[in-house]
């Protein structure tokens, strides 16, 4: 057992349990002692952190405490990679980091805004080379996420930062497509990847990149705009995102997260797209709120990210996810980038109940947001929905 406490100025405490997930003839399963598994047909896959039970509300039919049954609609792949993992990877692939004490490294997780994030993040992320890893990486947030409620996952990756890195992109699609397919399989949670370009490698960069990708069309849904907002405005995207338009991709873009309420609107005018990541200050503007409501645009809000990146007041109780929601506004909750903001989508719940006082019926109406605003077949979210009504039910 390996209590950790969520650090920065969020007042709730929550302990969490470090398990590995590993594999033994061909079986998946958790185990809380995986440094000492021994047998050669047994090898980690990931190292996530699995939430005890006790901080869920709701419960199963059998009366065991369960977490709410959501879909994750705003995760970055790379942003799961557990302090531990890191370690394992960077010695596999011989990668030099700061310190090979994965308690040290992730004590190290504290972060003035988001390009202070970015800068750890992106450094961080040479220690994925090979098919394996991204295999490894994807399975184990899978195999957490499932364990936290998540049913659906749509998925950002990076792969401009995996190909300047110098890893062939088969090697990128191959890991992630093979660990959401097993991911199906073993574990039930249905999950797709949404391609992100990053804003400040430009325009042209994020052409070369979709046009790179097309030959892999068949393994991901839509693509995403993400890394160092200020400065880089949706804009430089446009045809970028007329290109995925034709062929057929959903689009969503990181947008009012550190900058204005303008790169929302170009976001939506521009790119046309159908969620908005993060949004946050798209508050701070009537007009645009009345345009988000009316044309029932998601926004896929990440409340420990906001806590932890400083776009949003230091207290999770001055947040301002209950006045989006007054608003009108189809808000999800998302965990963005879990292992460095101190938690899973679960974790965000749990927060939330505990720091904004949200009841049941407000948690029930995220959960279904989350669904409603997925880029799943209308008879998917039905039943999806009709399970997060039969957890309200269970948890009053
Ligand atoms: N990449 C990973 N997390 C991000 C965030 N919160 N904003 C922009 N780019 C990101
Ligand atoms: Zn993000």
């Amino acid at each position: 057992m390996r209590p950790r406490v969520l650090g920065g100025e969020q007042s709730f405490e929550c302990r969490e349990r470090l398990v590995a997930v590993v594999r033994g003839g061909g079986e998946l399963h958790h185990t809380g002692e995986a440094l000492g598994v021994a047998g050669s047909d047994r090898r980690e896959v990931g190292w996530h952190l699995l939430q005890p039970r006790r901080l869920y509300s709701g419960t199963n039919e059998e009366g065991v405490a369960m977490p709410w049954p959501a879909a994750e609609l705003h995760v970055h792949i790379e942003g799961t990679i557990e302090s531990e993992f890191l370690v394992a990877a960077a010695r596999r692939n011989d990668v030099a980091l700061p310190t090979y004490d994965p308690a040290e490294l992730t004590a190290r997780y504290v972060f003035a805004d988001l390009q202070s994030f970015l800068d750890v993040h992106y450094s961080n992320l040479a220690v994925l080379r090979t098919e394996r890893d991204f295999h490894d990486l994807a399975l184990g947030y899978l195999t957490r996420a499932a364990a936290g409620g998540v049913r659906r996952a749509e998925m950002f990756f990076d792969p401009q930062t995996h190909i300047n890195n110098g890893v062939p992109i088969e090697a990128v699609f191959a890991g992630l497509g093979s660990a959401l397919a097993e991911g199906r399989e073993t574990l039930g949670i249905s999950a797709d990847l949404i391609m992100c370009f990053l804003r400040d490698l430009g325009g042209d960069a994020a052409e070369e990149m979709l046009r790179a990708a097309l030959p892999f069309r068949e393994q991901f849904i839509g693509v995403g705009l993400d890394s160092t907002e200020i400065g880089y405005p949706p804009s430089l995207f446009t045809k970028a995102y007329a290109m995925a338009e034709v062929e057929g991709l959903h689009r969503v873009a990181h947008a009012g997260e550190e900058a204005d309420p303008s790169y929302v609107w170009e976001a939506l005018d521009l790119l046309k797209v159908e969620r908005v990541d993060h949004g946050n200050r798209a508050m701070e503007d009537v007009d645009l709120v009345a345009r988000l409501r009316d044309e029932r645009i998601a926004l896929t809000v990440c409340p420990l990210s906001n806590i932890a990146l400083k776009t949003a007041p230091p207290a999770l109780r001055d947040h301002p996810l209950p006045r989006m929601m007054e608003a009108g506004l189809l808000v999800t909750v998302s965990s963005d980038d879990p292992t460095y903001f101190g938690g899973y989508v679960d974790d965000n719940f749990a927060a939330i109940e505990a720091e904004l006082g949200f009841s049941q019926q407000q948690l029930a109406t995220l959960a279904h947001n989350s669904f409603e605003a997925s880029f799943l077949p209308e008879t998917e979210k039905a039943r999806l929905r009709a399970e997060v009504d039969a957890y309200l039910v269970r948890s009053r």
